[in-house]
């Protein structure tokens, strides 16, 4: 029998639009379903700020996402998973689904070469990724690389040209690129520059970030709790029409047409409404 909270929306936040990235994902997969994105645009970036800050900021931007009415929540953000998850999932009855720099898939794929984790300050300084990386250490090295204002300048639309190939040339400059083999993007916002990070790197090497796994990870739990939405849709065709419905906590018309800008790239269309939520 079918859940009665199947018909309820997916609800998905980030602190901006790097969520969008996870989102996308997530209606290939599952495009029956509806959703709800929240885009916390005022506090955003988190990735500076100290954890209790962001832990709250995080769980407010839950409450609301929740307040909507949702069957689960997927936190579209690695710095905000990494400081409130467990605090979050102890709050709420609905399955609650986080991201982790994905370190396990880089691992595994048994290259030579070291591991660099972009990311921001604040996962790379937290428990759950030092806990993480403690795990792999004796298999793959691995070197944390914090990316401070890395999001300010995707969050502002500038996710390619000269100013981020500079940031980017910048960082790299501190590190010994022949001896990188894999680069795991470790915050939402970082898959949305794939292109320039591995232009900028200047060689072969492989990208790897955690939202196709997150999205098939919430689809084995929608379908164990037997949350799937069995809506008849159109078959999905490209572009694939989604429903979502946007809030953002700040009065940003132009963060709008960014996320749906992004969503079209991806070969995705959204019969979308947006209000402002500050
Ligand atoms: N997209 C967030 C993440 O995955 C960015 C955090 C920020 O706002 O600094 O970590």
């Amino acid at each position: 029998m079918e859940n009665p909270r199947a018909k309820l929306p997916i609800g998905v936040f980030d602190s901006g639009i790097g969520g969008i990235s996870v989102l996308a994902e997530i209606v290939k997969i599952l495009p029956k379903e509806e959703f709800i994105y929240f885009a916390d645009t005022l506090h955003a970036p988190y990735g500076g700020k100290p954890e209790d800050v962001v832990r709250a900021l995080a769980m407010k931007a839950a409450e609301f996402v929740s307040s909507v009415g949702i069957k689960c929540l997927v936190v579209a953000c690695n710095t905000a998973t990494g400081a409130a998850i467990n605090e979050i999932r102890s709050l709420y009855d609905f399955p609650v689904v986080g991201m982790e720099p994905a370190v396990k898939p880089a691992v595994e794929l048994g290259l030579s070469g070291k591991i660099l984790v972009m990311a921001t300050p604040l996962t790379l300084k937290g428990k759950k990724f030092n806990e993480l990386i403690c795990h792999y250490k004796h298999r793959s090295e691995i070197i944390p690389l914090p990316c401070p204002g890395l999001v300010e300048i995707i969050e502002h639309g500038r996710t390619c040209g000269r100013e981020i190939e500079d940031y980017l040339s910048h960082l790299f400059s501190f590190i010994d690129k022949e001896a990188i083999s894999a680069i795991v993007l470790g915050c939402t916002h970082y898959v949305l520059i794939k292109k320039e990070i591995v232009k900028v790197m200047g060689k072969k090497i492989s990208v790897i970030d955690g939202n196709y796994g997150t999205a098939r990870h919430l689809k084995t739990i929608l379908q164990k709790e037997q949350l799937l939405n069995n809506r008849v849709v159109e078959k999905p065709e490209i572009p694939l029409k989604a429903n979502i419905k946007f809030y953002i906590s700040e009065n940003g018309k132009e963060v709008i047409r960014r996320c749906r800008q992004l969503l079209q790239n991806e070969g995705i269309v959204c019969e979308s409404e947006f209000s402002h939520c500050g």
